[in-house]
């Protein structure tokens, strides 16, 4: 007898009618009318069964800290950075720990189950580093938490910083970041680059870099870590984020530059719901919107995915975990409105950034993990039009979180006074 069967369910390929089956946490079997004895059975309702949402760039050490110790009044990166710098002082591991822990939360609500968060290391103590292991370790039984050692004050303007990176990552931190766009010359971004993929080679790990998060078009750092992603031979394995320069850039020079990305195999996070908050803020008109490109990155064949970045923090004052409302923005923001591009919008936080983190067992195909969620909508273009309800969130073939349907009640004169509808449900 199966553990789990979900059935009549539609996934973001298309198919209809298909039948999900889970024993111990796997997925054995997808096939459409699928049924077979379950100590469970879900009917999905022809509703959208999608694997779970994921998050290639986030900041859970700064996340609902909003208005600590005051508000961004300029909007800008920098005055972010500042508050950031401010609130450092007073941050406490319990209060660190507890708000992490609150967002993880919401995020499982949302169907989101794999998070890369990037943790600042400037910190002596390396206090955020010491909280988000133990944040990692207490969700990992129903969420995946990657942490990436990020120098938010730069790599090489204090002597000590690349020791309590090394530190971070001896303590079990993931991945290795870097800001290169934070140092104060061109030329000491470009060494940061190169001391931190040697570091990464040296170690078999990942690379994670916050790179040109800027409007000058002058900010060429993703050059260098595309050379030092070859160089090393960290193909596969290195990741650029935010990359709003090339937004700004020459046409002839990214012409170039998509070419050397291409054969370095970077992969690529933008997060439009931040870029385009932050970025073109020394614009007076036309503004910038700032987003990198992602339409021409996705065409030459990069994986590409949309990032959080922050919910609630110095940096931004909304956000709660949607990943829906983050492909919806990306979607606005690349103008990306085809009917491919909007369903490339949801693979952007989904597939895509599964296989940036390297996710094991990510999808739904027989012995895949059997983590996945119950979407209200017919499809992933509808999940984005409707910030889709997630009706039921199941992790190793368990059910850990659920909502109601979203449903109105309309009374309209001449009609009759109880209609129920899920509205902007196609039929
Ligand atoms: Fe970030």
């Amino acid at each position: 007898m199966l553990d789990l069967l979900v059935r009549n369910a539609r996934l973001p390929d298309g198919r209809r009618a298909m039948g999900v089956a889970v024993e111990q946490g796997r997925i054995v079997a997808v096939a459409e009318g699928l049924d077979a004895p379950a100590h469970e059975v879900v009917d999905a309702g022809d509703m959208l069964l999608s694997p779970p949402f994921v998050d290639a760039h986030f900041h859970l050490d700064s996340t609902l800290s909003y208005g600590l110790p005051r508000v961004n009044q300029s909007g800008t990166l920098m005055e972010g950075v500042a508050l950031w710098g401010e609130l450092k002082p007073h941050l406490t591991q319990e209060a660190l720990v507890t708000r992490a822990l609150a967002y993880c939360d919401w995020a499982v609500a949302r169907g989101l189950l794999a998070i890369r968060s990037h943790v600042d290391i400037c910190d002596p103590q390396l206090l955020a580093v010491e909280a988000l292991l133990e944040v990692r370790r207490r969700v990992s039984p129903y969420l995946d938490l990657q942490l990436v050692a990020f120098p938010q004050d730069s790599l090489l303007n204090t002597p000590a910083t690349l020791a309590q990176l090394r530190r971070a990552l001896d303590l079990g931190v993931d991945v290795v970041g870097g800001a290169p766009h934070f140092e104060q010359t061109m030329a000491d971004g470009a060494t940061s680059v190169r001391l931190l993929c040697e570091l990464a080679a040296e170690r078999g790990l990942r690379v994670d870099m916050h790179c040109d998060e800027s409007d000058d078009p002058l900010s060429r750092h993703i050059e260098a870590l595309a050379s030092e992603t070859r160089r090393f031979g960290l193909q596969g394995r290195v990741t650029g984020s935010h990359l709003t320069s090339m937004h700004s850039m020459d046409n002839y020079y990214v012409s170039k530059l998509l070419r050397l990305m291409v054969d370095a195999g970077v992969h690529v996070v933008a997060n439009p719901l931040i870029n385009i908050t932050l970025q073109g803020r020394h614009d007076s008109y036309p503004k910038r919107r700032g987003m990198t490109r992602v339409p021409e990155l996705l065409a030459a064949g990069l994986t590409v995915a949309f990032g959080q970045d922050c919910v609630m923090d110095p940096w931004y004052p909304l956000g709660s975990g949607c990943m829906l409302e983050v492909a919806a923005m990306g979607l606005h923001v690349g103008q990306m409105t085809d009917q491919a591009g909007m369903r490339t919008c949801f693979d952007a936080v989904t597939t895509q950034p599964a296989r940036i983190l390297g996710l094991e067992g990510y999808g739904i195909a027989p012995g895949c993990q059997a983590d996945f969620v119950l979407l209200q909508a017919r499809d992933p273009v509808e999940a984005i039009r409707l910030r889709a309800a997630r009706l039921r969130v199941f992790r190793r073939g368990r059910c850990i979180a659920q909502s109601p349907m979203a449903t109105a009640q309309l009374r309209l004169e001449g009609r009759p006074a109880t209609t129920s509808f899920m509205p902007g449900l196609a039929g």
